[in-house]
């Protein structure tokens, strides 16, 4: 079937929103053949305004992504670590996936330099579990009070209404805590060759908690089984110009010609306790735990396999929100995760509506018997049943259960502070390791010659003199490339 095939199953007759047959879908009706459109042509002015209304706004941030179904398979047994039903051994869950870039708008062009959404929402037996994580382990700041400012510095200048670098540039060195990301960022990992040849993280620390009620720390790596691949910035170029929708176009062709693509999921898996004094704080979501300390541990594969059968209502309504979690399953203090358990279900009731969960693809696959009802355009009605709770009426209550909620302790006055620091906490070590350990000579040279270009356009001379400090911070040789790069001493 192509794009533009006839979906099967539609009438072939006309109809108007109430089903009954359409007066026409050429002609308004009108007084004479070139008289005044009458105001009682109801057709006419359906169609016009559902056309005026037919945009739903675009997301805050990752407006341009596409996505897929599919299905998550565990493999190993990790039930000492967790008890949630979709990773117990053997299980399947369905699931869907949504990539994305992050600054541009719904049109932009897929392969900007920028990290990339991988989103993630597993249909369970329990309710649904969304990770919504990104093709990068650490993120750019680390308390989610910065985010709304850290956005605006990578979209567009008030009055001019372009995006800037310098204005980039005056975030991230105002913010050394960003030096991480941006390396990754500037890095071959900002211009992954598709969305099937990169690599997703849950980035944020989790808690799992076994059946016995024991609490682990978690981080989530998916491995793409395609392999790690990039796009030189030249190479992205050239492809922007060419076909803007490069990526979503990639993911589609490769699902409808049967090549599936699949990633292993592993996980860190980090005793309870060892948070209270590890060398740095864990939680913290500018590091990553190293492997030598905590180990990969295989879990299970996702595979992408059906494409959506329409776009807006599977992709552009979809409301991933790290909020939906699932027994055996909890949030860390993560400062940045917290902020984002308030922000998702927040901007879907803007977005898409105060009654987003009962769209199709949001809906759980399991029975919703929520004390949250009524509103616009709710139509899941739970018939006579009590509106209260608790009742005499055999309204869903909740059994006592230990474990409901996975919580830790905590104690102190009410501050607004950054974390505590520990012995290895600052902000250029992780970085520069990237850069000295992981990065080989060719890498280090596509960094030096990213940043470069970057900050050549458009950076002022002040500015410049930071991002340089920035960089030397980060690894010395790298900062005096960049300085002969952008001409600062
Ligand atoms: C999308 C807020 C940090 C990954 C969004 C959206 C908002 C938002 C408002 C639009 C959602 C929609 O309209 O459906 C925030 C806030 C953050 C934060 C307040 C920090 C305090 C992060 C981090 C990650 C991330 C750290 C990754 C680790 C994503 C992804 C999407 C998204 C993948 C797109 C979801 C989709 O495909 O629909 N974020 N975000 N965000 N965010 Fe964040």
């Amino acid at each position: 079937m192509t794009d533009t095939a006839p979906s099967a199953g539609r009438p072939s007759r006309s109809t108007n929103e109430a089903g009954a047959p359409a007066p026409s879908d050429e002609h308004s009706l009108t007084l004479g053949p070139n008289g005044p459109i009458l105001l009682h042509d109801h057709h006419f002015i359906q169609q016009m305004a559902n056309f005026n209304r037919e945009r739903i706004p675009e997301r805050n941030v990752h407006a341009k992504g596409g996505g897929a179904f599919g299905v998550l398979e565990i493999t190993e047994d990790l039930s000492e670590f967790t008890r949630a039903a979709l990773f117990q051994p053997g299980v399947r869950t369905e699931m869907l996936a949504r990539f994305s870039t992050v600054a541009g708008e719904l049109g932009s062009a897929d392969t900007q330099r920028d990290p990339r959404g991988f989103a993630l929402k597993f249909y369970t037996s329990e309710g649904n579990y969304d990770l919504v994580g990104n093709n990068t382990p650490v993120f750019f700041i680390r308390d989610p009070m910065k985010f709304p400012h850290f956005i605006r510095s990578q979209k567009r200048l008030p009055r001019r209404h372009v995006r800037d670098n310098n204005m980039q540039w005056d975030f991230w060195t105002r913010n050394p805590e960003s030096a991480h990301q941006v390396t990754w960022l500037m890095g071959d990992r900002g211009l992954p060759r598709t969305w099937r040849n990169m690599d997703g993280f849950s980035s944020h620390t989790y808690m799992w908690v076994n059946a016995a009620g024991a609490r682990f720390w978690v981080k989530y790596h998916f491995k793409t089984d395609q392999g790690v691949e990039f796009l030189t910035e030249s190479e992205a170029r050239t492809i922007r110009g060419d076909d803007p929708d490069y990526h979503l176009r990639d993911l589609y062709d490769a699902i409808e010609r049967g090549d599936a693509p699949s990633w292993t999921l592993s996980v860190q898996v980090m005793p309870y306790a060892d948070a209270h004094d590890y060398r740095f704080n864990p939680f913290d979501l500018t590091k990553v735990w190293p492997h030598s300390d905590y180990p990969l541990i295989r879990v299970g594969r996702m595979t992408l396999n059906r494409n959506p059968e329409n776009f807006f209502a599977q992709i552009e309504q979809a409301a991933f929100e790290p909020s939906n979690l699932v027994p055996g399953i909890g949030v860390s203090p993560d400062k940045m995760l917290l902020g984002r358990i308030f922000a998702y279900a927040d901007t879907h009731r803007y977005r898409i509506g105060a009654n987003y969960a009962q769209l199709p693809v949001n809906q759980p696959r399991v029975p919703v018997n929520s004390y949250v009802f009524d509103g616009p355009m709710a139509y899941q009605h739970s018939g006579d049943s009590p509106v209260y709770a608790p009742n005499s009426y055999s309204g869903p209550s909740v059994p006592d259960d230990p474990f409901a909620d996975h919580v830790w302790e905590t104690d102190g006055d009410m501050v607004r502070s950054a974390y505590t620091l520990r012995r290895d906490d600052d902000d250029f070590g992780q970085p520069g390791t990237l850069v000295r350990e992981v990065m080989d000579d060719a890498a280090r040279e596509r960094l030096a010659s990213n940043i470069i270009g970057h900050v050549s356009n458009g950076v002022t001379p002040e500015i410049r003199a930071r991002v340089v400090a920035y960089w030397r911070g980060v690894d010395k040789n790298l900062g005096d490339k960049v300085a002969t790069g952008v001409g600062v001493e």
